[in-house]
């Protein structure tokens, strides 16, 4: 029996909608298996930068140190979209807890729910059976190089720096799960072109030397977003650096029929922060449909990875495929044969996990 604080950190936007499933999910599973969760909740975002001035707060940093593991919504606002000249803005509380927690490596398994194979624009047959652990590297990269503006504002640059350990240690995080798994690692960077990619795959290859029985291919990034929706079950293990991760792995949610189905893990050196890999979509806030299948399952990596609760983690899986199976869908999932009456919102189609727990 496990005793754990957890910090209910969901942000803006559906963030707040979705957490707010997400944490009854793992209420039911303390009540169920007689563990202790206690919680506390921090801001983080547009929330935060309305309550305090600022996107992160020392107050929540400071809570986030102190749990045993983070529940995490989504950070966001339009207005700051549309508005390049703010400076403070909500995904800079992201980053921030990102890097002071020491999160370097940014777990999104791409898994297919039998279920949902209509779901996604691609066809059924390249799909079925498509299962993939993308490492993405979290706190190095153009996200966190120098960044500015020169020749009176006319010019901006943002830097892409990596070093030898950080890649060196994301590296040996996606070979030793490779090893769990069907043995395949695919390394993706832009050798062709970039420097940081160079000594990524230098790193890489020289990491593979520890890892003779795990078979490594390594891909330009251009090649691997198409070869991904090419041929999805070709790749096992996939780890690559900040910003390419970014924007495949939002690719890869079409292999997983949505967004709104795909969970995250961040860890490293602090507490693990979990979090769907969708955003805030402003457009549905309130309106009482997200998705939040996506936290529910980061609620189960967070159950898995940080309290080492496989069982209970599993419990969660397979209550949200018993919905599935029973045909509810939320509406970013259903398709033209899905009737009316199964298509829920946000709380009832977590009410239905719940039984299923
Ligand atoms: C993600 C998001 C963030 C990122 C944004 C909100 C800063 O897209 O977690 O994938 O780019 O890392
Ligand atoms: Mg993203």
């Amino acid at each position: 029996m496990a005793t754990k604080h957890i910090l209910i950190v969901p942000g803006d936007g559906i963030g707040q909608e979705v957490t707010a499933v997400g944490k009854k999910v793992l209420d039911k599973i303390a009540a169920k298996f007689g563990h202790t969760f206690t919680y506390d909740t921090a801001l983080i975002g547009h929330v935060a930068i309305e309550a305090t001035g600022s996107p992160l707060p020392d107050e929540s940093l400071e809570k986030m140190r102190k749990s045993d593991a983070v529940l995490f919504g989504a950070v966001g606002h339009p207005k700051y979209d549309n508005d390049p000249s703010a400076k403070v803005r909500p995904e800079q509380g992201l980053l921030k807890m990102r890097k002071e927690l020491g999160l370097y490596a940014n777990l999104r398994p791409i898994k297919l729910f039998d279920e949902l194979l209509s779901a996604s624009s691609i066809k059924p047959e390249v799909l079925r059976g498509a299962d993939i652990l993308f490492f993405r590297e979290l706190t190095g990269d153009i996200y966190f190089g120098e960044k500015g503006r020169k020749n009176n504002g006319d010019t901006a640059f943002d830097v892409a720096e990596y070093s030898r350990f950080e890649v060196e240690r994301i590296a040996r995080k996606a070979f030793e799960a490779a090893r769990t798994r069907r043995k395949k690692l695919c390394s993706v960077d832009k050798a062709n072109v970039l420097e940081t990619s160079r000594l990524w795959r230098e790193v890489v290859q020289k990491v593979a030397k520890d890892y003779p029985d795990v078979d490594v291919e390594h891909q330009f990034v251009d090649a691997l977003a198409m070869l991904l929706i090419k041929d999805p079950r070709r790749f096992d293990v996939v780890v690559t650096a900040n910003l390419f991760g970014d924007i495949l792995t939002d690719e890869a949610s079409q292999i997983a029929g949505s967004m709104g189905m795909l969970a995250s893990a961040s860890v490293g050196e602090g507490t693990g922060v979990y979090e769907p890999i969708h955003g805030s979509a402003h457009d549905i806030t309130g309106k009482g449909v997200a998705n939040p299948l996506a936290s529910i399952l980061s609620a189960a990596l967070l159950l898995d990875i940080s309290f080492g609760l496989k069982t209970e983690a599993d419990t969660v899986i397979s209550a949200v495929d018993a919905v599935l199976k029973a045909g509810f869908r939320t509406r970013d999932i259903a398709d033209s044969t899905t009737p009316a009456s199964k298509v829920l919102g946000t709380d009832a189609i977590g009410a239905e996990v719940l039984k299923h727990i």
